[in-house]
């Protein structure tokens, strides 16, 4: 099914006229037939045995391993991914997470393509020019696909790195961590870049000790005038990506998760707990708002319920009162600028995320958001909290938006974002 058939009949013509520009500079990579790879990846999923904390667990991994092979690309690169399934009975898929593909390379089974099944294979292409942190996984059965093993690390340069630049996904296998710690020497003055990626379903804990930082990025976007911080926590929403930079000092640094050291340069013994929390919202240097006006507006009321909408009635993840497959899709015209108000009338943090598009934060319950631009893919929207972001529609398909606890998406946190 396409998006046009789909838009058939709702009375949406495309919007005419070229869209304005979107203001943080990304576009959508689309590839010409013409271009030809330079970078190529092939990744087989398939059933594997992992060994964690001196243990065999039984996992679905990419190349067999946990987590999959980092990939990474130049900017100005073409990025061909073959993807092969062994064995995976369910059926596996790409999602590029934060990376903000042409619809038809998004990965999701269902909508954008079928699972890819046992014996089959898809291939992914797209242009490298969004530089920054991401990470991709399976969208088949997403929550335990994800959780099994099939995700790795995709890292975009604007150009050979300079110093230091290491990533550091975390995650749980089965309910394991990984990884163990590291330990890299580093000599002083060189310039160190973390890329720190939570591929887990829920938020962690991230603290820098024995240096100053900065917050360089956040969902791959650069912010503006990040000033230095010490003694900070930083909170990672599930699917978060914050990119922390600076100058190794003559004596060790260690980044601490919820507590336990994942990553250092050598011995720090330092109580990481007791520090305060960064509030991404007032962080950087400001800038003028670049929407004041709105096309279309959506509200989303996330709660836990009964959902009446289906057959028969089901405890759910429910967004305005309906679950997955019945909530409505939000249908917009392409160019128009879009507000979601997202509040969480539940017990429970909702990690949002939509596909294709970084939205624009404007504000959090409260809080307006005066720091650098922040356009984020991923944003926890923690119990009583209301978010209003925005983003233009410039990037046409048919979008997940969904809840990036896998758990919840797939018990119904899940609707669409359509146009043409
Ligand atoms: Cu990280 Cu719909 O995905
Ligand atoms: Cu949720």
């Amino acid at each position: 099914v396409t998006v046009a058939a789909l838009l058939a009949g709702t009375g949406l013509a495309v919007a005419p006229g070229a869209a304005p520009a979107v203001p943080h500079g990304h576009g959508y990579p689309q590839v010409r037939t013409s271009d030809e790879p330079t970078r190529r990846f092939i990744l087989t999923a398939g059933t594997a045995t992992v060994r964690v904390g001196g243990r065999d667990v039984a996992a679905w991994a990419f190349n067999a391993q946990v987590p999959g092979p980092e990939l990474t690309a130049t900017v100005g690169d073409v990025v061909e991914v073959t993807l092969r399934n062994r064995n995976i009975g369910r059926g596996v898929t790409l999602h590029w997470h934060g990376y903000d593909v042409p619809n038809s390379q998004d990965g999701v089974p269902g909508v954008t393509q079928a699972a890819v099944l046992p014996g089959q294979e898809f291939v992914y292409r797209f242009r490298a020019d969004q530089a920054g942190t991401y990470w991709y996984h399976t969208h088949a059965v997403s929550d335990v696909g994800v959780r099994m093993g099939l995700y790795g690390v995709l890292v975009v340069r604007p150009g050979p790195p300079t110093g230091l630049d290491v990533t550091v996904p975390v995650h749980t296998l089965s309910g394991r961590p990984l990884p163990a710690a590291r330990v890299e020497r580093v000599e002083a003055g060189v310039p160190v870049r973390l890329r720190l990626i939570n591929t887990d379903n829920t938020t962690h804990r991230y603290a820098l000790a024995g240096t100053a930082f900065q917050v360089a990025a956040i969902d791959g976007f650069d912010l503006r005038g990040p000033t230095p911080l010490a003694g900070t926590t930083v909170l990672i929403p599930a699917g978060g990506r914050y990119d922390l930079v600076f100058t190794a000092p003559a004596t060790p640094v260690a980044l601490f998760v919820d507590g336990r050291a994942v990553y250092s340069t050598g011995e720090v013994s330092t109580a990481t707990g007791g520090w305060p929390v960064l509030d991404p919202l007032t962080y950087g240097a400001p800038a003028p708002a670049p929407w004041t006006r709105f096309d279309r507006e959506f509200t989303l009321v996330l709660d836990r319920g009964l959902d009446l909408h289906g057959l028969l009635p089901r405890y759910a993840h429910t967004v305005n009162g309906a679950a997955d497959p019945d909530i409505p899709p939000q249908v917009v015209r392409r160019g128009d600028v879009v507000r979601f108000t997202i509040v969480n009338r539940s017990q429970t943090v909702h990690p949002w995320h939509l596909h294709g598009h970084h939205v624009l934060v404007l504000s959090r319950t409260r809080t307006a958001a005066v720091g650098s631009p922040l356009w984020l893919d991923s944003f926890d929207v923690r119990p009583g909290e209301v978010w209003e972001v925005a983003f233009r529609a410039d990037n046409p398909g048919m979008w997940a938006n969904h809840c990036h606890n896998l758990g919840h998406a797939d018990a119904g946190m899940t609707l669409h974002l359509m146009y043409s």
